[in-house]
């Protein structure tokens, strides 16, 4: 049984097959956020709107610093064999590598085999990764509902945005949107927190200001 690397795991390093060649995760990754994807299968339908909608967007990810990296369990045959089909079908160009896991390395490396759901391809898994190769965070989808990846983006810029400044952010935040300012715990300080003025007091426990 393969294990799933939580949030703040480091996210395990590999060497494989792309689309644009072979592929050292820690190497081609060269400092910047990744978002590390997975799909049960080339030529399907869900699948291909998905990978229509990141190449659509990858233009929004790289000025967020941040690389798109996508695999499933097909060769890299398949893979160029589909991309080919996109683009002549659909116009799109993937300008981000997709790597073949034939093996099942690092589909069983990342968790994103579940048994339960299908034994024999990926689910619709999604790692978000920092410059530090930490997991910032997880998604996963069953193989029947395509992911949204303006959400997916929104969640990248939430996440640099918390790390950048050391703040949270509130349900459904938009970048230009107020962030939550981390509750204080000791007396002296809730007292000082209170009388800035700079900062949105909603409550005793949650206050907002501008980033
Ligand atoms: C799809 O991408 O359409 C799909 C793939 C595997 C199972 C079900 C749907």
């Amino acid at each position: 049984m393969s294990t799933i690397p939580r949030i703040g795991d480091p996210a395990p390093d590999f060497t494989a097959n792309s689309t644009q060649g072979p592929l050292t995760f820690s190497e081609w990754q060269n400092g910047k956020w990744v978002v590390f994807f997975s799909h049960p299968a080339d030529f399907t339908p869900v699948c291909t709107t998905e990978l229509a909608e990141f190449s659509r967007r990858a233009p929004a990810f790289e000025a967020l610093n941040t690389r798109l990296l996508g695999l499933s369990i097909d060769s890299v045959h398949s893979h160029l064999a589909w991309l080919e089909s996109i683009e002549s079908k659909m116009g799109i160009e993937v300008p981000f590598p997709m790597l073949a896991d034939i093996d099942t390395k690092v589909a069983q490396a990342y968790g994103m085999i579940h048994p339960g759901e299908s034994s024999t391809v990926t689910v619709r898994a999604v790692f978000v990764i920092d410059p530090s190769r930490t997991v910032r965070a997880l998604i996963y989808y069953p193989l029947s509902n395509g992911r949204n990846i303006d959400e997916i983006l929104r969640l990248v810029e939430s996440l640099q945005t918390a790390a950048a400044n050391g703040i949270a952010t509130p349900a459904n935040w938009r970048p230009g949107d107020k962030v939550i300012v981390p509750p204080t715990t000791t007396v002296a300080a809730r007292k000082a927190r209170l009388a800035d003025a700079t900062l949105e007091h909603v409550a005793p426990y949650m206050a907002l200001k501008s980033v």
